[in-house]
């Protein structure tokens, strides 16, 4: 399998998860280190050339790749106002553009061996919105079309394709919000806590599944209630 941004934060858990259950993991990453046991691959998801590569050297190391987890992305937070066309193109580009490119190349081998599983990282934000972000909203709401699209192309093929959205998780991500922030998000979120990144990698693990073959297009939101409804 590849785990896109699979060296940090809630990348990491999930390679660390998968790597349990006895998978042969890839971590495509530009920095960082990986799990040990996972083959570290050195990837920028933005550049079309390292993605070809970084699959040779992942289907070299491990054989064809039956899972994909779409999930490097980042985040350039402001007002649109204050949005640059820069702000916009790298968010689009890593977490949008970047999720189509590895699906692309990911899909090709799915389609050959009759099975696969892509598992797009979104946000609750993707359907929720958030002021301050309608370039990384936009960029995950998309990843929505993008899964249900590929299901509707490929879905007789044995390939699923599904977005985890995660709410607010304790990551390097979200410990860069003030406090007044966090405390806004504690009050709206029915469990009255941040979630754990592990928490995402097993609802991750559970689309990855055999079991799951039956589930595609879907988003399955890890946010403890706050996206409800949307
Ligand atoms: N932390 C949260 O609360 C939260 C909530 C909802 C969604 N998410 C999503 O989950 C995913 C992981 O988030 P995180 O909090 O673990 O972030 P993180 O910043 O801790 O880790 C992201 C990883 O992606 C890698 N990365 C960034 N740009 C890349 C690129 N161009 N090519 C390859 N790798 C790249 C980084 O090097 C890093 O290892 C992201 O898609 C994020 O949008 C996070």
């Amino acid at each position: 399998m590849v785990v896109t941004g699979g060296n940090r934060g809630i990348g990491q858990a999930i390679v660390g998860r998968f790597l349990a259950a006895g998978h042969r993991v890839a971590s495509f990453d530009m920095g960082g280190e990986p799990a040990t046991g996972a083959l570290g691959v050195n990837c920028n998801v933005t550049d079309a050339d390292q993605v070809e590569a970084a699959f040779k050297q992942a289907e070299e190391a491990n054989g064809p790749v039956e899972i994909l987890v779409a999930n490097a992305g980042i985040t350039k937070d402001t007002l649109i106002l204050r949005m640059s066309d820069a702000d916009w193109d790298a968010v689009i580009n890593v977490n949008l553009t970047g999720a189509f490119r590895v699906a692309k190349r990911a899909a090709k081998s799915m389609i050959r061996g009759r099975w696969g599983r892509i598992v797009f990282t979104g946000s609750v934000v993707g359907l929720y919105g958030s002021a301050g972000q309608v370039n990384y909203s936009s960029s995950k709401a998309a990843l929505v079309g993008m899964a249900r699209s590929l299901t509707r192309e490929i879905g007789g093929r044995g390939v699923t394709a599904n977005v985890v959205a995660p709410g607010f998780i304790e990551t390097d991500m979200t410990a860069v919000l003030p406090d007044d922030v966090i405390a806004k998000y504690l009050a709206a979120i029915p469990a009255a806590r941040l979630g754990q990144v592990a928490e995402v990698a097993a609802a991750v693990e559970f689309l990855a599944s055999e079991e799951a073959g039956f589930i595609s297009g879907a988003v399955l939101p890890v946010d403890g209630g706050l996206g409800m409804g949307h």
